[in-house]
């Protein structure tokens, strides 16, 4: 982004007389004018602004400002001392991602306000792209508010009708819900299902963690979320009396008795609002990567996109434990090598060890969980120095799990040790977890001060050549740009809960997770599947999915990192395995053919450094027929359509592992017909010829 050089002396110069200030009314134009901000005063002299979307309001007058320890509000008696403008335009290349170029386009604005009566200092900034906004408050170095004490951050949101919203509650702890579909007015956290969640902590009933993704009744597209997350808490969005006005509303410390903690000069986070005319173009939208800063490392040789296998679902089966003294351990040395043979002959670059380290007998449920994994010391029967080995040999990586079971002063202090052996053993790919209610209690996942611990981590990994993939993390908000060692994260109710266990997720989940979780960032949801029916575990149970929705979750749900997740015997001789052997985890473009929020979604991807294409379509409890049009397809190229479907009689409760293979020619603007069955989906791979 440009400089703000030539405003900068207009603030200075105002700021030393006694002047009332500029006039606050401007109206601020995205660089091709389809998104409108008006900024001004509202009657009672606040801060406001407006937006509008190709001439539709979007938000109606909504107010800024915050409430500071001792100090007050600031936002309803200030004067504007500067004011500054500037135009980003410039494409940059993703090191990976859902698409290899992003156009960061946008009109920027800078106001800089000073109190009337007690000259504390707030900056607002604005930035207008033709799909959104993100504005951030800057606290300017000042005399008097060195250490701000956040007690609200008033940012409104106000809604111009009663939207359809997809929403999960705003749970301090976990986003790991089935997404509700109600109006914004019926948002209610009595309507959840919290009772399989390890931690979880919901303080205000009429509340939203974001992304908050809405139809409004002129069918706009709306999500609201944020951006550069840094050293500050989440936010979550609060539906106030009057049902239409959102406000954000911090995840506090309960221990420190505060929102916020923190220094000038401090930027906030962004607040963004993107908007889009169908469900595919927030996702297509590439805000919240812009908003966040370019790339901070120097040498990235060792990020890479892959695939992996793990000892993982069978502990969710409940058929082998990560803990040693039950006797019946996963995490075996026998068993891993097995895994790095599969993980060799089909091409998969990682293997995820789950259980392997000490202190599993003292995880879930225990309140004192402070030094009890050191993330060095193996079980007995688990040879890590040889695995490793054994998987260089062969071309793999162990990939290293640290399940933290939140007691995050642990982990700080083993991080350096635990990194140390990652580095000596050539691992380059974490999976964290924090498992339980955060230590010490009245700290939760999503308050700065786990936002600060998750930064420290992912600082330390990018340090010592690390990925990592974060389990019970805070949200994604683009800082991938920034660490493109974040790979991904959960966040989200991934496919741990299809275990019998967990209930299954419903068919529909993933039909509504790409336009609100998936927005926010990639998603280590684990999928694959190919057992679906699991009445050996738990009586009349079976996974609510086909097999085809399984394979099309490869190119649905997006991750650099993606997992076959299922028992390594249960890919054995299934011809479906071809498709999660060829599918990608990098791509050039990224497209969303077609979906309706709830009902279905068909995203295409086009491999990166390559010219295949690949499709997913999955649909939620009702069979569809959906026609598209292969338009998205190099033009002149013959493509041989590898098409993994639904038998004629799937069916994800009655009939969920019966899957065809067709093969067909096609080219640019051929129709094709994707039929996909109840809880069904279909996988394409488009191999150009
Ligand atoms: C929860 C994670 O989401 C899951 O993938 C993992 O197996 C367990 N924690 C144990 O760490
Ligand atoms: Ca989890």
């Amino acid at each position: 982004m440009k400089k703000y050089l030539p405003s900068l002396l207009l603030v200075l110069l105002l700021s030393c007389n006694s002047d009332p200030g500029i006039t606050l009314d401007f109206t601020l134009k995205s660089p091709r004018k389809q998104t409108v901000v008006k900024v001004y005063k509202n009657a009672e002299g606040k801060v406001s602004y407006t937006m509008n979307f190709k001439g539709k309001p979007v938000l109606d007058e909504s107010t800024l400002g915050f409430e500071l320890r001792k100090s007050g509000f600031l936002g309803d008696d200030l004067k504007l001392i500067g004011v500054d403008s500037s135009l980003t335009n410039e494409r940059w290349k993703t090191l990976w991602g859902e698409d290899a170029s992003v156009h960061n386009y946008s009109r920027n604005y800078g106001f800089y306000f000073e109190d009337k009566s007690d000259g504390r200092k707030l900056n607002i900034f604005f930035r207008v792209f033709d799909d959104g906004i993100g504005f951030r408050y800057g606290f300017p170095q000042q005399d008097g508010l060195q250490e701000i004490i956040i007690d609200n951050e008033q940012s409104e949101f106000k809604l111009t009708g009663d939207h359809t919203a997809w929403w999960i509650p705003a749970d301090y702890d976990s986003y790991e819900y089935h997404y509700l579909t109600t109006k914004v007015s019926e948002i209610d956290s009595s309507l959840v299902d919290n009772s399989l969640l390890a931690a979880s902590t919901i303080m205000e009933k009429h509340a939203v963690n974001t992304p908050l993704t809405m139809e409004s009744q002129d069918s706009l597209f709306i999500s609201i979320h944020e951006a550069n997350l840094t050293n500050y808490p989440g936010m979550t969005l609060r539906v106030e009396a009057d049902k239409r006005t959102l406000t954000s509303s911090l995840v506090p410390s309960t221990l420190s008795n505060w929102k916020a903690k923190v220094n000038t000069p401090f930027l906030s986070p962004w607040r963004t609002i993107q908007v889009g005319e169908k469900p595919g173009d927030l996702l297509e939208s590439k805000l919240l990567l812009n908003l966040n800063e370019p790339n901070q490392l120097k040498n990235t040789d060792w990020i890479r996109p892959m695939k992996y296998i793990g000892i993982w679902w069978e502990m969710h089966l409940q058929t082998s434990s990560w803990d040693y003294e039950s006797g019946r351990h996963g995490a075996t040395t026998a068993k891993t090598k097995k895994y790095i043979d599969f993980a060799a002959k089909h091409g998969f670059d990682g293997v995820l060890v789950e259980g392997w380290n000490t202190g599993w007998e003292h995880w879930i449920g225990f309140p004192d969980r402070e030094g009890v994994f050191d993330f060095v010391t193996p079980y007995p029967d688990y040879d890590i120095e040889g695995l490793a080995a054994y998987g260089k040999e062969k071309g793999v990586e162990l990939i290293m799990h640290h399940e933290t079971s939140a007691a995050p002063r642990t982990y700080e202090q083993q991080l350096d040790t635990a990194y140390a052996l990652m580095q000596k053993l050539g691992i380059h790919g974490v999976k964290t977890g924090y498992v339980g209610p955060i230590i010490p209690v009245g700290e939760y996942h999503h308050g700065q001060w786990m936002v600060n611990h998750y930064r420290k981590v992912l600082a330390k990994a990018a340090q010592s050549e690390v990925m990592v993939f974060a389990h019970e993390p805070i949200k994604p908000t683009g800082l991938r740009r920034t660490f493109p060692n974040m790979m991904a994260r959960e966040g989200l109710r991934g496919s741990e809960f299809n275990s019998p266990g967990g209930g299954g997720n419903p068919p529909e989940h993933l039909t509504i997770v790409p336009f609100t979780r998936m927005l926010a960032g990639p998603i280590d949801y684990t999928p694959g599947l190919f057992k679906l029916n699991l009445d050996q575990y738990k009586a009349g149970y079976s996974v609510p999915t086909t097999l085809a929705y399984q394979l099309a979750e490869y190119v649905v749900v997006y991750s650099p990192v993606q997992m076959a997740s299922d028992l390594i015997e249960h890919y054995e001789g299934k011809p479906a395995f071809q498709f999660i052997k060829d599918v990608p985890t990098d791509w050039e473009i990224s497209k969303v053919v077609d979906a309706q929020i709830g009902d279905y979604v068909v995203i295409a991807r086009l491999e990166r450094s390559g010219n295949d294409w690949y499709l997913g379509g999955l649909t939620d409890e009702n069979a569809r027929d959906i026609e598209v049009t292969l338009d998205f397809l190099q033009p002149g190229v013959s493509y041989e359509a590898q098409i993994y479907k639904d038998a004629p009689d799937a069916d994800f409760e009655t009939n969920p592992e019966a899957y065809i293979i067709e093969k067909k020619q096609v080219k640019m603007n051929d129709k094709l017909m994707l039929n996909m069955a109840r809880g069904g989906g279909v996988a394409i791979r488009f191999k150009a010829l």
